[in-house]
């Protein structure tokens, strides 16, 4: 979110405009009714919403969830690990792009600092929201250095490092293709230090591909939206705080719910209309990137989450 225009004096989303707690856990039993069985908590930066761990408790309630998990950039998560656990949080995945002061600020907009990241993660581990998953965005001539001791320091931790291609979402970050830093890159880096072996992903849909540590030391996983696009095999459904659903992390605009939850309309009739929604869409941003045929519009990552 880039300062000069989210500034301190910046309106941003009234409550009235964001779904309550109510709402998100309404809509959430609809999905679940309509067979997902994971949620992920994201943002914007999800430890900035009060009460946090009141969401995931009633999250938590709805039969047919398997797994909770929550994105988030570490900064307050040494605070409220104990509490979203407590509250029946699975894990966390923490975003952490650099354990270099300089290049972490370089890509933080200034704010935070790489140790406090690691105090999350460290409060997370005691606090059994595990496994921890780290995600690292690699972008050429900014970190791409770093990245050998990004895996020296999580190896043999049991915290799972993935890198993501730097992608292009939204349009303010500028992206142009030579900033991305190919995941096949990434893997012989890594590969010619430590040898690694393939491993098949967990689940169908899973984004990252798996690779082991041939001397046992854990793993690491690549995201490879850019050069090797999964729109295929996504199965993602993402709802946005003030009640927009997306079929697509690149789409231009998403269908409100918003008015439909504050609406006469029954369960059964917003499950219908979410239904219809998910049967249709025809969504592969990544496949047409790849084609050079791709939309320019697109929604922005702070406000879709990841
Ligand atoms: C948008 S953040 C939202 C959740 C939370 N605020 C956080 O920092 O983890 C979700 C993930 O998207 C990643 N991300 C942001 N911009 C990206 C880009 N242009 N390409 C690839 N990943 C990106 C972030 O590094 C983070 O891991």
């Amino acid at each position: 979110m880039p300062e000069d225009k989210y500034h301190k004096d910046f309106q941003f989303l009234s409550s009235d405009a964001r779904l309550s707690f109510d709402e998100i856990v309404r809509t959430a039993r609809i999905f679940v009714g309509l067979g997902v069985n994971k949620l992920r908590i994201t943002g914007g930066e999800p430890l900035l919403r009060a009460n946090l761990p009141d969401l995931i408790a009633e999250l938590r309630g709805i039969e047919g969830i398997d797994d909770i998990a929550l994105t988030t950039n570490g900064i307050l998560l040494a605070q409220h690990a104990a509490a979203l656990k407590a509250a029946g949080l699975d894990r966390v995945t923490v975003s952490l792009d650099a354990l270099d002061e300089a290049v972490f600020r370089r890509m933080s907009g200034g704010r935070g600092s790489y140790q406090r990241v690691l105090e999350g993660i460290h409060e997370a581990e005691q606090s059994g929201l595990t496994p921890i998953k780290v995600n690292t965005v690699i972008k050429r001539g900014v970190n791409d250095h770093t990245v050998l001791d990004t895996v020296d320091h999580f190896r043999g931790s049991g915290v799972i490092v993935r890198f993501i291609e730097y992608m292009d979402v939204g349009t303010i970050n500028h992206w142009q293709p030579a900033e991305t830093v190919p995941a096949k890159e990434l893997l012989q880096l890594i590969n010619e230090r430590w040898p690694l072996e393939p491993v098949a992903r967990n689940y169908h849909g899973e984004v990252a591909s798996r690779y082991v540590f041939a001397d046992g030391q854990g793993e690491v996983g690549f995201i490879t939206s850019v050069t090797e696009p999964f729109c295929g095999s996504c199965t993602r459904a993402r709802l946005s705080s003030d009640g927009k659903l997306f079929t697509c992390l690149f789409a231009a605009s998403g269908i409100d719910l918003r008015e439909p939850l504050r609406s006469e309309l029954t369960d059964e009739q917003l499950a219908e209309l979410i239904g219809g929604v998910w049967r249709g869409r025809a969504d592969r941003y990544s496949e047409l990137r790849a084609l050079n045929s791709a939309p320019a519009d697109k929604v922005e990552m702070y406000y879709i989450g990841g």
